[in-house]
């Protein structure tokens, strides 16, 4: 059973928790393939779900301007993210996914970039099955204490639904879509 993990990161923290959740995964066996998104790697071959992790930027996905502002802020963002690579995958009609963000949830409307995410999946007939959220302290991070520990049991929680298809598969997962 395979996973691409197909991850954007301005601070690392993003990152981070992409590494957490990998090694959740391969503590059941599944076999995983962490990328950067702008390393425009869309091999879909024999990849049984495909994994997408993002930072929350202005209440969606990262764009250009959103990454040049953080680029004012120390981070050292690349030009190519999630957004991009979602608009560039190939047909995958019938593929399952999972997508996750983080930010740092401040203030009464922090946003989604899971929803933006949902959204281009959908366009190229792929079905998201599971979505979580991670939180960093400010901006820059650092993560929120037990964050990591989280995205780590949601790895192992995700494992369990990669051998398995359709509604059985939903069953397995806690977290659901927002
Ligand atoms: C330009 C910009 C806009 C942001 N907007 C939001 C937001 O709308 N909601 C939120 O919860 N966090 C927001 N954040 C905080 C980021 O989500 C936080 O920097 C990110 O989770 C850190 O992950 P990274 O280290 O992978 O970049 C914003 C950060 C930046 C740089």
């Amino acid at each position: 059973m395979n996973v691409l993990v197909v991850v954007e990161s301005c601070f690392s923290n993003t990152h981070r928790f992409a590494e957490a959740v990998v090694m959740g995964l391969r503590e059941r066996g599944i076999e995983v393939r962490l990328t950067d998104a702008a390393d425009q790697d869309w091999d879909l071959t024999d990849v049984d779900l495909l994994l997408l992790g993002a930072p929350i930027h202005n209440r969606g996905l990262p764009n250009r301007l959103s990454r040049m502002l953080a680029g004012t802020q120390g981070a050292s963002p690349k030009t190519f993210g999630v957004a991009e690579w979602l608009d560039g995958m190939p047909e995958w009609a019938g593929g399952r996914a999972a997508a996750f963000d983080t930010g740092t949830g401040r203030g009464f409307i922090h946003g989604s970039a899971v929803n933006a995410i949902a959204k281009r999946l959908e366009r190229h007939g792929v079905e998201l099955v599971a979505s979580e959220r991670f939180l960093v302290e400010a901006m820059e991070g650092p993560v929120v204490p037990k964050q990591l520990a989280r995205a780590r049991l949601w790895g192992t929680a995700l494992a369990s639904y990669v051998g398995k298809t359709g509604e059985t598969a939903r069953l397995w997962i806690s977290s659901k879509p927002k």
